[in-house]
């Protein structure tokens, strides 16, 4: 959801959380690490707890892996601390944001391999569910795959593909694949299904309802019908696309999504529930 949902997220009413007006002009700010309260650290290492206990049998291999890179799980990390461990692995850093920036600007920093992390914690009453992402989901959901140098290289060229996509008016199609990858992607292991998507690994609820509810549909990763399916930014998601590893995503995204985009906007949209026989079921 960084980036991709709508700035106008939610009721569209409220403003957008962060202290932009000290943003630079790329979106990028300091992260005032010192600014943090004992709070703030006490209430992520409680989110990092519940997460944390959760992963093992539902999360990716290589996301268990590299969660311990993230620091310890006593504060909020320090972002350049971070970067360094991240640079030295992949090549990517983060940087701080004041929380959703503009599309331009979101694929612009993926492009350069500069991940934007929101500043700012939820508060303790928001424990279970945060509208916008804050610091735990950018940072517990997003960075341990950037660790991975396949996935590293995916959002690498995603970020590319999303300068493209805004010259072509098809962002709406790129974020649906971003949506149904990045933030909510499972994945074929050799011990069953598990999560790899951002927005289900810092969910409490989501997690268990992906891999294992019999509720959702599963189905069989297309980029084409991918950017064909709305989402839900509600509730949890009706339809979950299953990678078979990170070279498939890499691979499946590397020609020029250009005569794509045509025909997608040709064919028009599915329900996000949808179901449709050339499908493949998990
Ligand atoms: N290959 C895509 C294009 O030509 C770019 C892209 C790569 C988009 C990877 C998403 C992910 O537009
Ligand atoms: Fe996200």
């Amino acid at each position: 959801n960084q980036g991709v949902a709508p700035v106008t997220y939610g009721t569209g009413t409220r403003p957008p959380r962060g202290d932009y007006a000290s943003a630079r002009a790329d979106y990028t700010c300091e992260q005032q690490w010192s600014r943090y309260t004992p709070d703030d650290h006490a209430l992520y290492e409680r989110l990092y707890q519940r997460q944390a206990a959760q992963l093992p049998g539902l999360a990716c291999e290589e996301f268990i892996a590299a969660v311990a890179q993230l620091g310890e799980p006593h504060h909020i990390p320090r972002f350049d601390a971070l970067s360094e461990r991240l640079h030295r692995a992949t090549k990517w850093e983060v940087v701080a944001v004041p929380g959703l920036i503009p599309e331009e600007a979101f694929f612009a920093l993926l492009a350069q391999r500069r991940f934007p992390v929101t500043g700012w914690i939820r508060k303790p009453e928001e424990f279970d569910y945060v509208v916008e992402p804050d610091v735990f989901h950018d940072l517990f959901g997003h960075v341990p795959l950037l660790f991975n140098p396949v996935f590293a290289d995916y959002m690498q060229a995603y970020g590319a593909g999303g300068l493209k996509a805004s010259r072509l008016q098809a962002c709406e199609y790129l974020a649906r694949l971003y949506w149904y990858t990045v933030e909510f992607g499972l994945i074929a292991t050799p011990q069953g299904l598990r999560a790899y998507g951002a927005g289900i690994l810092s969910s409490a609820g989501e997690l268990r309802h992906s891999v294992q509810s019999p509720a959702p549909q599963r189905l069989g990763f297309d980029v084409e019908r991918i950017m064909r399916t709305r989402y839900r930014i509600d509730d949890y998601q009706t339809t979950y696309f299953v990678i078979t590893g990170f070279e498939q995503l890499f691979d499946a995204t590397a020609p020029d999504f250009t005569p794509l985009y045509e025909r997608v906007s040709r064919e028009g949209e599915l329900a996000a529930d949808s179901r449709l026989p050339s499908d493949r079921v998990y």
